[in-house]
């Protein structure tokens, strides 16, 4: 069968996976193609137990696998029969070196250049769908261009905003498709060409068009705002502990104003995932590279707040708690960084669990899909155990910790964890996700993230 199109995506992740999983089920005129350098990952891509979990994914990747949608590991066979190249992988906090803890660690990008440089044999379309630091697509292009042949190369920025748990939702109603080009002929056909593949499912209206290095900072702009958001109700949340206020109550109030609007504003433990710190992160490593430091102490601050708040929760458990958590056993409920992922990648959880070990704490944790990913975290060790059932992990615990807002955490039947638990029973509700008048009366001491605690003495 012949295709319009040949789409390939390198980097078969959270991101590139999802995104071409939509190109291949709206555009069934393109063959779209996903490959990555971790065979695992490809063969679990080939198989019923996708690598990632995101509710509504299976269906489609069922639908399409095999017709037009392709996973492989042979990169440079790909890259020689692709048109466009989204470039998807992963660009994480750089460990080592110049920048180390801060600025974006560039050498998977840089290699996968390399690699389409090393490849082609005819001109290609090459998208940046990875989150990078402006100005990154200069040396994409430099790189490129650095083989002396004819082949040319077209760079495209087109920055991806889904969230994971909802991925499906936001690639087929996203709030914008964000391409940037150089302010070139060339260029403007280049987006063209790529406009033309979201306007098969995407509103006209939708698709917006940049300069490149507005395309690049945006993205990490975007992720910047929803952050500080999230920090800024969380300090908040702290204020309304010492005060009497009511921390929903409160976002409610100011998010009915249309200029603030409602999401974002839900206080929490803290925010966690991949991207959010990483991202201010490089958002603060750049402008203290261009010496705005003023611009850079003011985004960190929002990483700040999100530590503190974590720690916050930890020490409030202490308090609570009769100031020892030694050989005191803590029900973890939930370790992914939000609901509905199996992800676990700069999750609260990891932090919180962290701090209550070194207290010397018995961790039992639970997750309906990110136990895996937590032992990978945290490792085996005496004081951890790692179970699927909520009930068990309740079983003879001094406390619950809910760390996830799992909705299958709100349906449990808190009377018989609450017959289980060692007494005083404590729920520290690191979501507000319950209904704590319901617990308190139930027997339980509730700590919630910004209200009243309600306590029995
Ligand atoms: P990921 O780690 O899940 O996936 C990246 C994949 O790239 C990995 O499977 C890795 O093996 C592969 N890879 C690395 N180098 C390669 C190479 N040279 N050749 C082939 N494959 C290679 O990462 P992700 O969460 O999908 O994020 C990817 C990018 O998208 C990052 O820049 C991230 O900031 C951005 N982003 C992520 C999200 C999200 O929700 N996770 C949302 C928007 C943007
Ligand atoms: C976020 C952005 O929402 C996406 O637009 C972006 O594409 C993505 O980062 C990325 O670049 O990786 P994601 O991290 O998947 O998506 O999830 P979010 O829904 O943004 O939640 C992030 C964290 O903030 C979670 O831990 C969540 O629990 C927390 N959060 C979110 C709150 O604590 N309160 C809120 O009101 C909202």
């Amino acid at each position: 069968m012949s295709f319009d199109k040949n789409i390939l995506c390198v980097g078969a992740g959270y991101v590139g996976g999802p995104t071409m999983v939509m190109i291949a089920d709206k555009c069934p005129q393109y063959r779209v193609e996903l490959v990555d350098v971790n065979q695992a990952r490809i063969d679990a891509w080939n198989s019923d137990h996708l690598p990632i979990y995101e509710p509504g994914l299976d269906q489609i990747v069922r639908r399409c696998r095999g017709r037009n949608l392709f996973f492989s590991t042979d990169v440079d066979l790909a890259i020689r029969k692709s048109d466009m190249i989204f470039v998807s992988v992963n660009t994480p906090t750089k460990t080592f070196g110049q920048g180390a803890g801060q600025a974006s660690d560039l050498q998977y990008v840089e290699r996968t250049a390399r690699k389409i440089l090393e490849c082609a044999k005819s001109d290609k379309i090459v998208i940046e769908k990875s989150t990078l630091p402006v100005r990154t697509a200069e040396a994409i292009k430099r790189i490129l261009h650095s083989g002396g042949s004819d082949v040319h190369f077209d760079v495209l920025s087109n920055p991806e905003f889904l969230a994971e748990g909802t991925a499906i939702q936001d690639l087929l109603q996203p709030d914008r498709v964000l391409i940037g080009c150089d302010d070139t002929e060339r260029g403007k056909a280049a987006l063209e060409e790529l406009a033309s593949i979201y306007a098969n499912w995407v509103p006209p209206d939708r698709i917006v068009r940049t300069n490149i290095w507005s395309s690049e900072l945006a993205k990490l702009v975007a992720n910047a705002f929803l952050a500080q958001r999230v920090s800024s109700i969380n300090t908040i949340s702290a204020l309304c502990e010492a005060t009497g206020a009511q921390v929903d109550e409160v976002a409610h109030a100011i998010g009915l104003d249309s200029r603030i609007g409602p999401r974002f504003l839900k206080a929490s433990i803290g925010f966690g995932g991949s991207c959010f710190k990483k991202d201010i992160l490089n958002l603060v490593y750049i402008a203290r590279s261009l010496a705005l430091n003023e611009v850079a102490d003011y985004w960190e601050q929002v990483v700040r707040v999100n530590e503190w708040q974590q720690d916050r929760f930890v020490r409030q458990m202490i308090a609570e708690m009769f100031n020892t958590l030694a050989g005191k056993r803590i029900a973890v409920f939930g370790f992914a960084f939000k609901a509905d992922t199996g992800d676990t990648r700069q999750s609260p959880a990891i932090r919180v669990c962290k701090e209550l070990l070194d207290e010397r704490a018995e961790l039992r944790i639970t997750d309906p899909k990110a136990l895996a990913n937590a032992r990978l975290e945290l490792g085996e060790n005496e004081l951890i155990e790692y179970v699927t059932d909520p009930y068990r992990a309740a079983e003879g615990a001094h406390a619950v910790a809910l760390v996830t807002d799992w909705q299958l955490y709100r349906d449990l039947d808190y009377q018989r964890i609450y017959r289980s638990m060692t007494k005083p029973a404590f729920l520290f509700d690191g979501r507000n996700l319950l209904d704590h008048q319901a617990l308190f009366h139930l027997g339980f001491n509730v700590v919630p993230i910004g209200k009243p605690r309600l306590v029995h003495f």
